[in-house]
């Protein structure tokens, strides 16, 4: 199969044929029909990540069908629709048992060694073995993953839309419907209007917010924001907190959510909370090593942060939910994808985001 492989940090991807070993016990093979390109992955690619690992092969937001299942395979069926999850949902560990997170301990870490849960991989080149990364390895034709790691959904949603709730639509969406939990009638600020940050103004939103700010660098990205829900729109600097304030008769929001990475911002969305209950979610991923100041006066007067990953959505579970109330028509999923490209152009996906043009291009397959 054709895969893109990240041979060495920083230099681009390379499109080659690569062998994938047959699922085996638990596993499934998912012949991919379209992938997100993600921040994650340029992330990787970059080296910048020092947990990163080379030669592997990137891709992470993917939606395909199941083409066959290894032994033992009881969730799935040849035929089947499927978004992949780099966060699994094995229903069985004490997390997955437990409402209150959806961080699954069941392959953890042989996945962040690149390898699949039984500590092999699937993927060579003649021979020389090439490790997964992030357990899903979708800039491939095919994958081989484990059955966990697999949301199966309704089989009437487009693939090439479905393939943004494996990754930043449902951390957005999640990060304001199960992690903050916002209620109606309140008011929210998001900061950040990238695929995260939209989706959590799509999830204020379809929870009821009755005022919604977007805080953002770009003009074409706040009016993105708009198309979603936001109500007001503010062009990011160091005076946001303040006015947040002014607009919120000096209290700040009920909910912030931070989805840029950058600790300042984090700050600032902290800051930007309501003293008494003001809630603030991060859910932008900050570099390795940094951290948050937080000045503890604005806690003990009554503001939280909580953090959400991957918007605290139980893979299997949830996105399949998501999907059908997109299919409801209540999440506008196209105005996010700005291009569509074949694989051996994945590179140019990853030069569109370093140029902020648009919000995602998807790979598609065929
Ligand atoms: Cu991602
Ligand atoms: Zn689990």
């Amino acid at each position: 199969m054709q895969a893109a492989v990240l041979e060495e940090f920083g230099k681009p991807l390379e499109v080659q044929e690569l062998e994938l070993a047959e699922p085996r016990a638990g596993e499934v093979l998912v012949r991919l029909v379209a992938c997100g390109v993600c921040h994650t992955d340029l992330y990787t690619a970059s080296g910048a990540d020092p947990s990163g690992y080379a030669p592997t092969v990137l891709g992470h937001e993917g939606a395909g069908v199941v083409e066959s299942v290894g032994p033992d395979v009881t969730l799935l069926e040849p035929g089947d629709h499927v978004v992949t999850l780099f966060s699994p949902q094995c229903g069985e560990c004490i997390h997955c048992l437990d409402a209150r997170t959806n961080l699954c301990l069941a392959i953890r870490d042989e996945q962040g060694k690149g390898h699949l849960p039984d500590g092999t991989v699937r993927l060579s080149r003649g021979g020389e073995e090439i490790r997964h990364f992030m357990g899903t390895s979708t800039f491939a034709e095919y994958t081989v993953m484990p059955e966990i790691a697999l949301a199966k959904i309704n089989p009437e949603a487009p693939l090439d839309h479905a393939c943004l709730f494996a990754c930043g639509l449902s951390t957005g969406l999640g990060a304001a419907i199960n992690t903050a939990k916002v209620e109606p009638g309140s008011t929210a600020v998001v900061f950040g209007a990238g695929m995260v940050g939209l989706g959590a103004v799509a999830g204020c939103r379809l929870q009821g917010a009755e005022r919604i700010v977007c805080v953002d660098l770009s003009d074409d990205r706040l009016e993105l924001a708009r198309g979603q829900g936001a109500t007001e729109v503010l062009t990011g600097g160091e005076d946001t907190v303040e006015r947040i304030l002014e607009l919120t008769d000096g209290f700040g929001a009920d909910y912030t959510f931070e989805a840029t990475g950058n600790v300042k911002v984090m700050r600032q969305a902290v800051e930007a909370a309501r003293m008494g209950w003001g809630l603030c979610t991060v859910a932008g991923v900050a570099g390795r090593g940094e951290t948050l100041d937080i000045v503890p006066r604005f806690l003990i007067t009554g503001r939280r942060v909580a953090g959400s990953s991957f918007g605290g959505v139980k893979g299997r579970e949830g996105v399949p939910k998501l999907v059908d109330r997109y299919m409801a028509g209540e999440i506008d999923v196209e105005p996010f994808i700005s291009h569509h490209l074949k694989l051996d152009e994945v590179n140019r996906g990853f030069e569109l985001m370093e140029a902020q043009d648009g919000i995602r291009s998807v790979i598609q397959y065929d």
